[in-house]
């Protein structure tokens, strides 16, 4: 009997957030097959989706630094899969890779958007996505080049009970320094304090943060590590050391509203000025060579303990990817945010 597969496909340009049902449309189309596949392509069958927040930059029709998805395109994305049927020497029949699969259960690859996993002993297959794939290789890159944190520094991370964030924090603390996280709500912190070895985590819902950020950087902040954007970098620049370094990873406080006219500009952007802060922007793709040596230091991080991953896995298959999309932005997950397309032991 010929397989189903079920595709996202961009259907609405949304103002806002996504609305689930309607931004995408889920089609059920035949799935394809070895047969249609062409010399150096591959067949896979998803098994994780990786929802990240960035997803939302391809859904404007404006400049960035990817295309931007025209209407009537498979939804962009990442995963892990399994390899069904192969024409490349890349990847095998059987093999688990990470792989630029788009929304959808059965994908066809080209080896250049696929990667075999390859992770240390001990780890688990979902860190590919998370703390040993493109997320911790964001963290372990934007503090490498940017961040360059020294014993002693005090570090502040954003979005820091979130994928990229709890990575970035471990890895400062592995540095020596001294780590204040930013994240949503009383449970995150407590995580981030009792759990993952952050020295102090502020909500930034409280009505008091600005005064609680103050007190918890007496020496000022040496790396600020921006998920968010907004109100939050701005009172970071107003706490910011002198010579300090701003790594700009994220700005998720404004992908549901970029360019609108309610969005209220930076007040402290003076202090890049008065204190000669390195504020730098930077997109992971930008740094692949350095992915190999990113890999191995978080594996071995991660099996030696030194890292602790947080994942919110989402079960549900294909249908709920779309809804899911839009939990980042009430800050459900902790941790690496992915949904289950099909149970592990039950892919091929
Ligand atoms: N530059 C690059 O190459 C690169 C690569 C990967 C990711 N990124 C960026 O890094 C950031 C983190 O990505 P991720 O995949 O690790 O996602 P994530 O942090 O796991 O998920 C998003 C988190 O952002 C927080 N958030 C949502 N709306 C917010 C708001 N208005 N203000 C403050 N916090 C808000 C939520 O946590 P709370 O409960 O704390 O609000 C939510 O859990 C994103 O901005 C993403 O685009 C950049």
């Amino acid at each position: 009997m010929t397989r189903k597969n079920s595709t996202f496909y961009f259907a609405e340009r949304p103002q806002g957030l996504i609305v689930p049902g309607k931004t995408f449309k889920l089609v059920e189309s035949d799935a394809p097959t070895a047969d249609d596949l062409e010399d150096g392509q591959v067949l896979v069958e998803v098994i994780y989706l990786s929802v990240d927040p960035g997803m939302r930059s391809v859904l404007y029709d404006s400049r960035s630094y990817v295309p931007a998805l025209a209407l009537g395109e498979k939804m962009k994305g990442n995963g892990i899969a399994r390899v069904l049927a192969s024409k490349s020497a890349k990847a095998k029949e059987g093999d688990l890779v990470t792989a630029l699969t788009g929304w959808t259960e059965v994908a066809i690859v080209g080896e250049n958007e696929l990667q075999v996993i390859n992770l240390p002993e001990g780890a688990n297959v979902t860190d590919a996505l998370g703390a040993a794939g493109n997320t911790g290789i964001t963290a372990y890159i934007g503090l490498k080049h940017i961040g360059q944190p020294k014993a002693g520094e005090t570090v502040v991370v954003s979005g820091a009970a979130g994928a990229t964030g709890i990575i970035v924090g471990q890895i400062a603390k592995i540095h020596g320094c001294r780590v204040v996280g930013i994240a949503g709500s009383d449970d995150k912190c407590r995580l981030l304090v009792d759990e993952l070895g952050f020295d102090v985590a502020l909500n930034y819902k409280s009505p008091a943060f600005r005064e609680e950020l103050a007190k918890a950087t007496p020496k000022y902040i040496d790396v600020y590590w921006d998920n968010v954007g907004g109100e939050i970098l701005d009172e970071c620049l107003a706490r910011a050391a002198v010579h300090s370094r701003f790594v700009i990873c994220g700005s998720i406080s404004i992908y549901n509203s970029l360019g609108a006219a309610e969005n209220k500009g930076i007040r402290n952007l003076i202090q890049v000025l008065m204190q000669r802060i390195r504020m730098e922007g930077f997109i992971v793709f930008d740094y692949r060579d350095d992915y190999p040596e990113a890999r191995q230091a978080l594996g071995k991080w991660l099996v030696e303990g030194k890292i602790k991953r947080k994942e919110t896995i989402v079960k549900g298959g294909i249908g709920v990817v779309d809804s899911t999309f839009n939990d980042l932005f009430a800050g459900k997950n902790v941790g690496k945010l992915m949904v289950e397309v099909k149970p592990l032991q039950e892919a091929h």
